[in-house]
């Protein structure tokens, strides 16, 4: 369309990159919407002011009788605009059902919102906080929340879809840019809702960085890393790292350096030893036993991680004395 100011590769005064497939046709038509407007304020703006000054009334004039009647100018102002919201309508139906219909065709990736975090979770069952998808492939998202309504929103791809505690919500897209995009939280969603952001990796399709290799490297890591370094990537792509500060700082959580072994004291006044048992049961059973001074706000990890990966975040730490 020729009101596109846009050009794939960089973004402009509106929007970011168009980074997806439909990205250029939902910029289009907000082009349309916001240059139709503007036109038709200048255009209203430019008569009353003219009308104001003209046919204002004069202490030595009798008021102006007004015409009553002007088909020719009744029809116009009434056809033309009704033909601008049909098109605005036609155009972003048609482009909202085919968003919501996923071709038949994807790759799809299961996301898991939980306060203030995301997983993603590839069809191999590894899990990642940063989404890393394939360029130009079809790529579905099959979204569930852990506990409130998020949404899943990254401006590049245009794409923005509620995040639902109890049921799935869909949607898809096609990258056509290789690069890291942003992804961020665009429903609010209580204390660490500004930080619930992470990035859309999308890998091209050949070569050591393609998604295959990715994929395949990245999902191998218990039997490649050292208990330590395995349990580092576990604190951060299980999305730890959101609420527990490992440099002392606390947070929603609290912080886990210079803790392990340590007595704790729990809201209900009874004293605990951070060791192997009481982590394992404060990933599993959050609210079992909840540090004095803070909410019982984080979610279960139950189902949802290895024995494997747990042992190795304790490996990692018992390494933050
Ligand atoms: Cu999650 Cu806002």
């Amino acid at each position: 369309m020729m009101l596109t100011l846009a050009q794939a590769g960089e973004g402009t005064f509106w929007f970011p990159a168009q980074a997806a497939e439909d990205a250029a046709k939902v910029d289009d038509l907000f082009y349309f919407v916001l240059y139709v407007s503007v036109f038709f304020f200048l255009l209203i703006m430019t008569i009353l002011s003219i009308f104001v000054i003209r046919y204002r009334r004069r202490d030595d004039s009798a008021p102006q009788k007004s015409p009553s009647h002007n088909t020719v100018l009744e029809i116009v102002w009434s056809v033309i605009p009704t033909a601008l919201v049909v098109y605005m309508f036609y155009a972003g139906f048609t482009e909202y059902l085919s968003k919501r219909q996923p071709p038949a065709e994807t790759y799809e990736i299961g996301v898991t919102a939980q306060k203030w975090s995301w997983n993603f979770t590839y069809p191999n069952g590894h899990v990642t906080d940063v989404l890393h998808v394939p360029v130009d492939e079809n790529v579905s998202v099959l979204m569930t929340s852990e506990d409130v309504i998020h949404s899943f929103f990254v401006p590049a791809f245009r794409e923005k879809m509620d995040v639902v505690p109890g049921r799935y919500t869909k949607a898809w897209f096609k990258p056509t840019m290789v690069g890291e995009f942003d992804l961020f939280c665009a429903e609010y969603c209580g204390t660490s809702h500004s930080e619930m952001i992470t990035k859309v990796v999308v890998h091209p399709q050949d070569g050591p960085d393609s998604f295959e290799e990715w994929l395949r490297e990245d999902s191998d890591f218990l039997s490649k890393l050292s208990p330590v370094d395995a349990g580092k990537k576990v604190y951060q792509m299980r999305g730890c790292a959101q609420c527990h500060s490992t440099d002392g700082t606390s947070g929603n959580g609290p912080t886990f350096k210079g803790v392990w072994g340590t007595e704790r004291r729990m809201a209900d006044g009874s004293a605990v030893t951070f060791d192997e048992n009481y982590v394992r049961e404060s990933i599993l059973q959050p609210k079992a036993k909840v540090l004095v001074g803070y909410e019982p706000v984080m979610p279960t990890f139950q189902g949802r991680i290895k024995d494997d990966e747990i042992t190795a975040l304790i490996a990692f730490l018992k390494s933050l004395q």
